[in-house]
């Protein structure tokens, strides 16, 4: 079973890819909406959850865990490859394919303030963004809009022209955290001329490079999905967010479980 999770329903971002991908195997998607948003939290609070969902998602069999959140890898990806002995595959906002895509040299980077002030981030910077100009913008309005299943209308395109203003003149935009995918049609239809860039694809192959080879496939796949938060409130969102899962409802997770 591939375990994924996020502080809320962002990360379903990247299960659609996983699942594109890899539609016969079994996964549990937890969504912290509880403690959602992570961007604004510190490293110290975002550790604390992480690891207390990597244990469940273990608990519950997981071969494989996805953190598919930008802000949980850049806080805590390295402490949990260096103390879980299964693969965790993370996220990082696309730099590298971002500096590879532009052509005026300037890339603007959406991500949540916690990414923004990572050392990993800083990292990516130092690698692949040596000859570009990047331009970054903390987006928290876009998690809130999303976490609401609000995807288009006057308030997303009102967010979008704010946060877009500093990088206007960026060709290349990367979306720097999973729950920003869910604005790039909005996006994408201001904005036509910009490339936007999001890591969900490329994580899904990473996923399959890395799924152990003793990973057990049952037919049919268990597909589940639960919350800190309102579950009726997370299911009530899934139709719209991931059509495929629309016959599913999340569940709540109690954490003494
Ligand atoms: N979806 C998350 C990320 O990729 C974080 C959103 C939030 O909770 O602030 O960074």
């Amino acid at each position: 079973m591939i375990g994924i999770l996020d502080s809320g329903l962002g990360g379903l971002s990247v299960l659609r890819e996983i699942h594109r991908l890899m539609p016969q195997h079994s996964f549990l998607y937890i969504a912290d909406s509880a403690w959602c948003p992570y961007g604004a939290k510190s490293y110290d609070q975002i550790h604390t959850r992480v690891t207390t969902l990597v244990d469940h998602l273990i608990q519950h069999g997981a071969e494989l865990i996805v953190i598919a959140c930008n802000s949980a890898t850049i806080a805590c990806v390295e402490y949990l490859r260096a103390n879980y002995l299964i693969p965790i595959v993370g996220m990082e906002p696309g730099v590298k394919p971002a500096s590879q895509i532009t052509t005026n040299g300037k890339v603007g980077v959406f991500a949540t303030e916690a990414s923004l002030a990572g050392a990993k981030f800083h990292r990516l910077l130092n690698t692949h963004a040596q000859d570009i100009e990047v331009i970054t913008q903390p987006c928290p309005d876009f998690v809130t809009l999303v976490e609401s299943g609000t995807l288009t209308g006057p308030a997303v395109e009102a967010a979008i022209q704010q946060y877009i203003t500093p990088m206007i003149d960026a060709d290349t935009i990367v979306l720097g955290c999973t729950h920003y995918p869910f604005l790039k049609n909005t996006i994408a239809q201001l904005y036509p001329d910009k490339h936007l860039i999001d890591t969900g694809t490329a994580v899904a192959k990473q996923v399959q490079r890395k799924l152990p080879t003793t990973q057990r496939i049952t037919a049919p796949p268990q597909q589940l999905f639960l919350t800190t938060g309102s579950a009726t409130h997370a299911s009530q969102l899934l139709p719209q967010l991931c059509p495929e899962f629309s016959a599913h409802q999340f569940s709540t997770l109690s954490e003494n479980t």
